[in-house]
């Protein structure tokens, strides 16, 4: 282990931990003291980096119910290299469980993983987590705090079966319950897929938001290139956690920080990635948040653009029919990057310390039906992409929505709204025997953007009403200004901006009124005369939150709208922030 520094190496005295255990003062005392305390010896932490483990795991969330032992093995790695290794929980967002949403949380976990790094002796750290808002939380506290970081991703869950049939989280769960609506399956079914469709720990094994953020991130260069791959079950998994720790001790030493490594080059290939596997619109929201913190830009123009040139090559739920596990036997991310050519610019760093390009020289595919070629997309380019962005008197400031999992002959589209305001209106009237709905009928559904929600919860995916489910209409045009589960499909328009909660011109929308979509031409508008909108808007008031006090009401104060990301306005761009003081 070197006492001073080699080129290319920090010095001991250099590292940050070394304010708290080096000093020969009364504070100095108190920290060895209290490391002592818990039955370290003074050699097992003295003149080490302190690598922090950040963890997400919880109980109540499966998808990280394995990052307990996880940090054992990420802790194995830190002791080998000559690290000293501390956990710290951190705030566990599993989707599913945590009401009204995780990304009500996402900023409130960025800003613990930010303080959790700056309040205690920390010279760098292995962020384990995957589940949806994990990823993006922890790594926009990370870039702020900007110490030497690798994300360690949770991976995804093994593959699902149910009497012969493939089953993908998420996106079964969805078609089964149509299914039920409809009597093609029993109840005694549906109980029975509930132990059938998750058979491991891990993420969703679909191409849902987990999936997505963990290549995207992986692709910038952020963690062991080919992680996100890797099944959560699998005993490379706690191989790659050992990795991380062992390589974060490194990288502590060398000094290598988000902003060494992530540029305009890094950004370019996690959006080539994202559009390359038809990843969720979710990264629509997280992309502009993260890029926000490292003093970079990402629009929704920047992304909807990647898309027109970078058709959906992995076969993957929901765009496709196959899942993670497949993907990563097909050679996994280093393969899909591979056949992206030269939509990847190999310059760009990664943790490991070499380039992405370095990284998957490498790489091969043995799977050509799930990661497809370039001249040979799961879905051409003229049939849909990743993500398009609509804008027109509905969305002045855009709306997403991925052509990829909707419905071709749904994109052209005229018919009368028919409005629900918030989730317990459209849950009250949806199966109404009497509502008059036809497949032409637009549902709308407001009330569910980041101060409306709150939180812009995963609400968008409106049910088709039972009476057309029994008819067999399975997608409709729906408006939304909340998000969809990146493991679900069909013809919706999200993230309406600016959203109804705060004026937007969704709040002004009536029943009956003519919706008109033209996805081809990027335009979502009411047709609605100029003069009856204002006098509309003149009349509309907002409604009082009833949130005044609690994180909810922070968070309604300070979040951006859907297209900047809906991070907080008090927590994005570069602006240094002081050590704490150690007195
Ligand atoms: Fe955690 Fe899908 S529910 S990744
Ligand atoms: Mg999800």
């Amino acid at each position: 282990m070197p006492q001073t520094g080699a080129p290319g190496r920090k010095a001991l005295e250099d590292l940050r931990s070394q304010r708290w255990f080096a000093s020969d003062d009364i504070r100095g005392f108190a920290h060895r003291q209290r490391t002592q305390q818990m039955g370290m010896r003074r050699e097992e932490f003295m003149g080490r980096p302190v690598i922090a483990i950040l963890n997400t795991w919880s109980e109540i969330s499966p998808c990280h119910a394995h990052l307990r032992d996880r940090a054992e093995a990420v802790r194995r790695g830190v002791w080998q290299a000559g690290g000293y290794p501390i956990e710290l929980p951190a705030l566990s967002v599993g989707e599913v469980m945590v009401k009204p949403t995780t990304m009500l949380y996402r900023n409130f976990l960025a800003m613990e993983t930010e303080e959790l790094l700056r309040s205690h002796p920390v010279d760098a750290c292995v962020l384990l987590g995957g589940c949806d808002k994990s990823t993006p939380g922890l790594l926009m506290g990370a870039f702020s705090m900007n110490l030497p970081t690798i994300f360690c991703p949770a991976g995804p869950m093994l593959n699902g079966r149910w009497r012969g049939q493939t089953t993908g989280a998420g996106t079964h769960t969805k078609r089964y319950w149509d299914k039920l609506q409809t009597g093609e399956i029993t109840s005694d079914d549906w109980v029975d897929l509930e132990s059938a469709m998750t058979r491991s720990n891990g993420t969703c094994n679909t191409m849902g938001t987990a999936s997505t953020m963990t290549s995207i991130v992986d692709a910038m260069g952020l963690t062991k290139t080919g992680a996100s791959s890797i099944p959560a079950a699998d005993s490379g998994h706690p191989r790659l956690a050992s990795w991380c720790g062992a390589r974060a001790v490194e990288m502590a030493w060398e000094d290598l920080k988000p902003s060494d490594i992530l540029d305009a080059d890094s950004l370019s290939n996690g959006l080539a990635v994202y559009m390359a596997l038809g990843g969720s619109t979710n990264a629509a929201v997280h992309l502009p948040a993260m890029a926000g913190r490292l003093g970079l830009s990402i629009t929704l123009d920047d992304m909807a653009d990647r898309a027109t040139r970078i058709p959906v090559l992995a076969n993957l739920f929901p765009s496709g029919d196959r899942l993670m596990e497949d993907f990563y036997f097909a050679g996994g991310l280093p393969a899909l990057m591979k056949k992206l050519g030269d939509h990847i610019l190999p310059h760009a760093r990664t943790v490991e310390g070499r380039s992405i390009g370095d990284a998957i020289a490498g790489a091969a595919c043995y799977d050509d039906d799930v990661i497809r070629d370039i001249d040979n997309p799961v879905v051409p380019l003229s049939r849909g992409r990743a993500l398009i962005v609509l804008r027109g008197n509905l969305a002045p400031d855009g709306a997403v929505m991925k052509t990829s999992a909707a419905n071709p002959d749904k994109l052209s589209h005229r018919g009368p709204a028919l409005v629900f305001d918030g989730p317990g209106d459209m849950f009250a009237r949806i199966n109404d025997p009497d509502l008059d709905v036809t497949p032409d009928t637009v549902l709308v559904l407001r009330g569910a953007g980041p101060v409306g929600g709150p939180g812009m919860p995963e609400w968008g995916n409106l049910p088709i009403p039972r009476k057309l489910l029994k008819a067999g209409v399975r997608d409709m045009v729906r408006i939304c200004d909340g998000r969809m589960s990146g493991t679900h499909y069909g013809t919706c328009i999200l993230h309406v901006s600016p959203e109804a909660a705060v004026g937007g011109p969704l709040a002004l929308l009536r029943t009956g009124d003519d919706v008109v979509l033209d996805a081809e031409a990027g335009r979502i508008d009411m047709d609605v005369p100029e003069e009856e909108i204002a006098a509309r808007r003149a009349a509309w008031t907002p409604a009082p939150s009833p949130y005044t006090r609690s994180f909810t009401a922070l968070f309604q104060r300070h979040v951006a709208q859907a297209h900047l990301g809906c991070d907080f306005d008090f927590l994005g761009g570069t602006d240094p922030v002081p050590e704490p003081p150690i007195y």
